[in-house]
């Protein structure tokens, strides 16, 4: 008698290791893309490298018309950062502090944080201190998805787990 391994288990494996590695690579103008399920969660670090405009939004649901928060890193050509309530929208809040913004080269972290009505945008790998740029909604929503998309006619590259991309850091 001979067992054979099943397909599903090899690649159930290869999917949980791939799961933690996830390196999003969009191309220039890509609509919201790679739904993560964040209902667990308050905040997440975010690596991202690009020339401008790295896109992070907040949603309801996976529909995109359930956008609650949108985070716009180094937008306008990488002059500033913002946070939006609609997509494509008016900005909330900017900040032009050069810790805000992208770096081509180099992967560069951010922490995004929410609560049931308010957002939070922090340079670097702490939460708890530094600048932050935030906004407050005047109603409460449900944050459960967090998706990305590029927000010029550049390429965006977001990672939410350093460890697994050594070889592409360039710090
Ligand atoms: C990051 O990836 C490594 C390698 O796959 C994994 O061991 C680790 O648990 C991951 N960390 C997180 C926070 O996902
Ligand atoms: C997404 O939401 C909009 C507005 O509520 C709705 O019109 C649309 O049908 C939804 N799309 C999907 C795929 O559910």
């Amino acid at each position: 008698m001979t067992v054979q391994r099943s397909p599903q288990f090899i690649i159930l494996i290869c999917g949980v290791f791939l799961s933690n590695c996830e390196v999003i690579d969009l191309g220039a103008g890509t609509s919201y893309t790679e739904f993560r399920n964040i209902q667990n969660q308050e905040s997440e670090l975010v690596w991202v490298k690009g020339r401008m405009g790295g896109v992070i939004g907040l949603f309801e649901s996976t529909n995109i018309s359930s956008l609650v928060f949108e985070v716009v890193i180094g937008g306008y050509a990488n002059s500033r950062s913002m946070l939006r309530v609609i997509s494509r929208g008016g900005d909330k809040a900017t900040t032009y502090d050069t810790q805000f913004l992208l770096n081509p080269n180099q992967y560069t972290p951010f922490w995004i944080k929410w609560t049931s009505s308010t957002v939070y945008l922090r340079p670097g790998t702490m939460d708890n201190n530094g600048p932050v740029l935030e906004w407050t909604r005047g109603d409460t929503v449900s944050v459960r998805y967090m998706a990305f998309r590029t927000g010029s006619t550049s390429a965006v590259k977001y990672m939410m787990n350093l460890s697994c991309s050594k070889t592409n850091i360039e710090i």
